[in-house]
């Protein structure tokens, strides 16, 4: 996983370069002031191209209720899954037992219009960063109930430490990773039928 975990310096790095560069050719060849300083400013913002090339469009229509898709993301894996009525069901039911850790997710690891019991723009769709928050691995997806430990409502299972997750993708209690997954920032297309992940949410704590 240090190719993930490396992978989150690079888009500072690219922005520190163009910032230096710009600098220099400011330094060099502008005697005023503020047009050294709007050029700073307009240099640390990520350029329409940069921005699209960190974006990444997924079609929903091949995901059918129950069925989760990983795909790459800033070499990050994120999942997308279409979760059913009864999963859903288990969401409310893992909070009225008491087994989360944040179930009102409190520590801002999602976009504030994710800080829902889903986690999510829409119930039924999660996109989350497969990236348990211990020590960066990727955990199981494991959706039937009782199929990691007898009170097992379905989430994720973290193969390396054990640390357990909601279909939400909220740790569970006694786990050793300390926040909920992280939800990234992404929005629907106008007809819903596909989603774009644009980036990180600034406040997530990755691992
Ligand atoms: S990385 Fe998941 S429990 Fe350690």
């Amino acid at each position: 996983m240090s190719e993930i975990a490396g992978d989150m310096n690079n888009a500072p790095d690219a922005g520190r370069r163009r910032f230096l560069t710009i600098a220099a050719t400011s330094a060099v060849g502008a005697g005023i002031a503020g047009t050294t300083v709007v050029a700073l400013v307009e240099s640390l913002e990520p350029t329409a191209a940069e921005t699209a090339a960190a974006s990444t469009t997924f079609n929903l229509a091949p995901v059918e209720p129950g069925m989760q898709v990983t795909i790459p993301w800033q070499k990050k894996p994120v999942i997308i899954v279409n979760r059913t009525p009864e999963m859903l069901a288990t969401l409310p039911e893992a909070e009225k037992k008491g087994i989360l850790k944040d179930p009102n997710c409190t520590v801002p690891q999602q976009p504030p219009y994710c800080k829902n019991m889903y986690r999510a723009r829409k119930p039924e769709w999660l996109v989350m960063v497969r990236i348990c928050n211990h020590l960066c691995c990727i955990p199981h997806y494991r959706p039937k109930k009782a199929s990691v430990t007898a009170w097992w409502l379905g989430g994720f299972h973290c193969p390396c430490h054990g640390s357990m997750y909601d279909l939400s993708g909220r740790v569970i209690k006694g786990s050793p990773a300390p926040h909920n997954m992280t939800i990234p920032e992404y929005h629907y297309s106008p007809d819903g039928k596909s989603v774009t992940i644009t980036k990180m949410y600034p406040k997530a704590h990755l691992c």
